[in-house]
């Protein structure tokens, strides 16, 4: 194909502006689906995505677009993520594009995720195509947002198209203006050696493992020996195809386009998103820059409730590697826990998507433990050594100090509750950077601790917000701090699966409603527990739980003191023995508690 009449694009967008509603129309207005297929939403297709309504995988469909000029052009449409946790997959889609549209919901406007997803466009330079969805809504206000779009984002946005992708209205104007506002690919040379670049893979029950390319030169064809740039890897492609949404397979893609290919490759885990594909013998070409691969910052413990499910939890986390190359897991043994697995994961909304899949496709009963991020710990010796489970802390004399990651944080909140959203970055160990304003709404600029953020910090952002809040972040780096491990005795046992890494000026109020909380949560025993928090050798709060007292002198009517306190005491020599070798039941609330701290 003419690289003119090819049109490469994503659509960015906050969550629940549309960009899936919007997606459909396109793909149904150029006459790729029935209706009786637009039932189901086509980009989101798995099941807790589309409860969720979020899109976690990135897919790309290629749509045939008759314009008014009288030429067919080839749009491909590109899926991205709308979540911070998949920022990375958002980046690597944008590297092979060269327009977006920008999604504003026209009766909310501009939002944190928005701003996010435009920096990271117009940073891969890519052409920006505002359109405003929801004018059907009485509350739009299509005058108000464009004029914010320019102030906030400086886009001009005077051309913006307004549509309704729930009614259909003057979706048509979209695809026009993607042919007549984006540019086309630059102009490729399909006699070079083929120069592509390796955009996302993922594990396909039928075809094996399915990689999305974007060719720059040269041509990708049905039995061309190719060889994987950075790993020198060589495999023959078998199949070469499109998405529209259903796959259709091509003999060749050429210079502009976008498409899969297949070739007995074992796992995605062998591919490298990034990556540049040259043919085998034909290897002159320069590899392009590549991407970091996407880096677990957020790790906890995952637990079969039940001892014998280890090997089935084993089983279905590998299930889900093999289509999600940045969820990472090894096998950990926990004191209080049995055995079970130490996994990693891109952020939070990444964690509780894994444990909700493995909880219900897979049925397993599982206990999480605290999430943690990676600290680095600069040892007396010299060496620096990654920490990714607190309960792994060496010896505090021979840490000399310890960093964290901080984050830069974009909060967007309406005035009426900026007071409790300053309290609670505040409180988080937050420094304000800036704080402006998008109309009516504040727009916070906050460094935050990571470890802060990862415990409830989302959750109380829209509680104290009522739902209004936006956020996205990015990694700043690391920093030193006064960090201590918080660790938890029950029984005068650490409790592994419950230690934290905590500042210290935070250490005593959370070890202390840790303990108030494992009170409530521990059922008496027939011998006191005392549960303590401590740093090192030092406790700094405890909690006990009294004793069930077993009525031994029931039955000891009248006055033989001597008696009853012979008995007595025999009880009180039990009961300690009881408390040296007692073992104390600890239910799932305490590590799901320890989750949700305040
Ligand atoms: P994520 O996949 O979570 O990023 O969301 P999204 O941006 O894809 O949003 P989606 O298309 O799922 O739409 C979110 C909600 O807005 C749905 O309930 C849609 O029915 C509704 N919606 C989308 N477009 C319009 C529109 O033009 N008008 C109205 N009134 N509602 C719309």
């Amino acid at each position: 194909t003419d690289t003119s009449l090819i049109r490469n694009f994503s659509i960015i967008a906050h969550i629940d502006h549309g960009k899936s509603t919007l997606s459909d129309r396109l793909i149904q207005l150029c006459g790729n689906v029935s209706s009786r297929e637009m039932k189901e939403q086509i980009l989101d297709s798995m099941d807790i995505e589309r409860e969720r309504g979020i899109t976690i995988k990135a897919q790309t469909v290629r749509l045939d677009y008759k314009h008014s000029d009288g030429k067919t052009y080839q749009l491909n449409l590109m899926d991205t993520p709308g979540h911070v946790d998949f920022a990375y997959e958002v980046s690597r889609s944008l590297a092979a594009c060269e327009g977006a549209i920008l999604v504003v919901d026209a009766s909310q406007g501009v939002e944190a995720q928005t701003l996010a997803n435009v920096y990271q466009a117009l940073d891969n330079d890519l052409e920006i195509l505002p359109v405003l969805n929801k004018v059907d809504l009485p509350a739009a206000d299509v005058d108000r947002v464009k004029s914010q779009i320019e102030d906030v984002i400086g886009l001009d946005a005077s051309e913006a198209v307004g549509v309704s992708a729930k009614t259909g209205l003057n979706v048509e104007a979209v695809l026009a203006a993607i042919v007549e506002r984006l540019p086309a690919p630059k102009e490729g040379d399909p006699s070079k050696p083929l120069k592509a670049m390796l955009v996302d893979s993922w594990y396909d029950a039928y075809l094996g493992v399915i990689v999305l390319v974007r060719i720059i030169d040269g041509k990708l064809k049905r039995g061309q020996k190719v060889k994987m740039m950075s790993t020198n890897a060589t495999y023959q492609i078998e199949r070469v195809g499109i998405f529209r949404p259903k796959q259709e397979m091509l003999t060749e893609l050429g210079p502009g386009e976008i498409g899969f290919f297949t070739a007995a490759i074992k796992e995605v885990a062998d591919t490298r998103v990034g990556d540049t594909i040259t043919d085998e013998k034909n290897t002159t070409v320069q590899a392009l820059p590549g991407f970091k691969p996407a880096q677990p910052v957020v790790f906890c413990g995952l637990f079969p409730v039940d001892a014998a499910d280890f090997e089935d939890l084993r089983d279905a986390m590998g299930r889900l590697r093999l289509n999600d190359a940045s969820f990472s897991f090894e096998a950990e043994s926990s004191a209080a826990l049995g055995f079970g697995f130490r996994c990693g994961f891109l952020g939070l909304l990444h964690l509780e998507i894994i444990t909700e899949r493995l909880e219900r496709e897979f049925n397993l009963d599982l206990i999480t433990t605290a999430p943690s991020v990676i600290y680095h710990l600069h040892m007396t010796d010299g060496s620096v050594v990654d920490l990714h489970n607190p309960a792994d802390m060496p010896d505090t004399v021979k840490i000399d100090h310890i960093e964290e990651p901080w984050i830069e944080a974009t909060i967007l909140v309406p005035d009426d509750y900026l007071g409790a959203v300053l309290k609670l970055c505040q409180d988080r160990r937050g420094r304000q950077k800036q704080l402006t304003y998008v109309g009516t709404r504040a727009m916070l600029q906050y460094e935050l601790p990571l470890n802060e953020v990862v415990f409830d910090f989302y959750d109380r952002l829209k509680s104290v917000s009522r739902g209004y809040a936006s956020f996205d972040y990015q990694i700043k780096g690391y920093e030193q701090n006064d960090l201590v491990k918080l660790s938890i005795l029950v029984n005068d046992e650490p409790v592994d699966a419950l230690s934290m890494i905590v500042h210290r000026t935070r250490a005593e109020s959370r070890g202390r409603a840790m303990c108030e909380k494992l009170k409530e949560l521990i059922r008496p025993h027939l011998f006191k527990i005392p549960i303590q928090a401590a740093i090192g050798g030092k406790v700094i709060a405890r909690e006990t739980i009294s004793a069930l007292r077993k009525d031994v002198i029931a039955k000891c009517y009248g006055g033989d003191i001597s008696r009853k306190r012979k008995l007595l005491d025999k009880q009180k020599a039990g009961k300690k023995k009881m408390r040296e070798f007692g073992k104390v039941e600890i239910p799932q609330e305490a590590f799901i508690a320890a989750l949700k701290m305040d």
